[in-house]
């Protein structure tokens, strides 16, 4: 199978989590992608959606999908999204498309966080996908001298501007064996936005597409 039928497969497994009747939490990225036009087929069923992109929010649309502002929603019993590396605790690396502050605020909300992947992305200990830091533009340089002093080498994502008008470093070199530690540690330098750690609050079910299948991972220890 090729990782995009991969990607397919544990979207079409991923619907099966969506409630009836409800709001659902979409993130985004090519998986969360995959989600959006499964969704597409059972539109007729849920309430509408909340997005954590502009880029989801376009496509959700382009189906005939509801999008509302997540201030308008107060119960959202699942989000489901991608990652950029998962381990089977839970604990997740995202923001590679830059979405992670949107993506963690709608995964706050959800009841239930239904991580969707392919098994290249499952590690033993997360770090070797850069991790993305959303930063505030004027603190750039003071955020990425203590990420070098929490062992990290921070690279500045040249041309890229967040959804929220952000920049992003994208931090290599860190072998992450506390990741609830180094999300806290990291959401507590000024001008840090938001760390694309997703430790403290992880994943409840991960899917995880395979040539045998998708497998199914419900992590209880993070
Ligand atoms: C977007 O900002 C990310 O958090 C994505 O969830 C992550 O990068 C996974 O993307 P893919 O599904 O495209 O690999």
């Amino acid at each position: 199978m090729t990782q995009d039928e991969l990607k397919q497969a544990v979207a079409r497994e991923a619907v099966k989590y969506v409630v009836p009747g409800a709001w659902v939490g979409v993130g985004s990225g090519s998986t969360a992608n995959c989600f959006i036009d499964e969704l597409a087929t059972i539109k007729g069923r849920i309430k509408g959606a909340v997005s954590s992109s502009v880029k989801s929010t376009e496509r959700l649309r382009a189906h005939g999908i509801e999008v509302d502002e997540l201030n308008n929603v107060d119960d959202v019993p699942v989000y489901i999204d991608g990652a950029d590396e998962v381990t089977e605790h839970g604990a997740m690396i995202k923001g590679g498309g830059g979405a992670l502050t949107r993506e963690k605020i709608v995964a706050a909300v959800g009841r239930k966080f239904v991580c969707i992947v392919d098994a290249s992305k499952l590690v033993p200990v997360l770090g070797k996908f850069p991790l993305p830091v959303e930063v505030i533009p004027m603190a750039r340089s003071y955020v990425a001298r203590e990420l070098v002093h929490l062992g990290g080498q921070p690279a500045w994502r040249m041309g890229f501007t967040t959804d929220n008008g952000n920049v992003i470093l994208d931090v290599s070199g860190l072998s992450i064996t506390d990741p609830v530690a180094l999300e806290t540690a990291i959401n507590q330098i000024p001008g840090v936005v938001t760390v694309g750690l997703f430790a403290r609050r992880g994943a409840d079910v991960i899917l995880l597409g395979t040539e045998g299948g998708v497998r199914t991972l419900t992590p209880s220890v993070r």
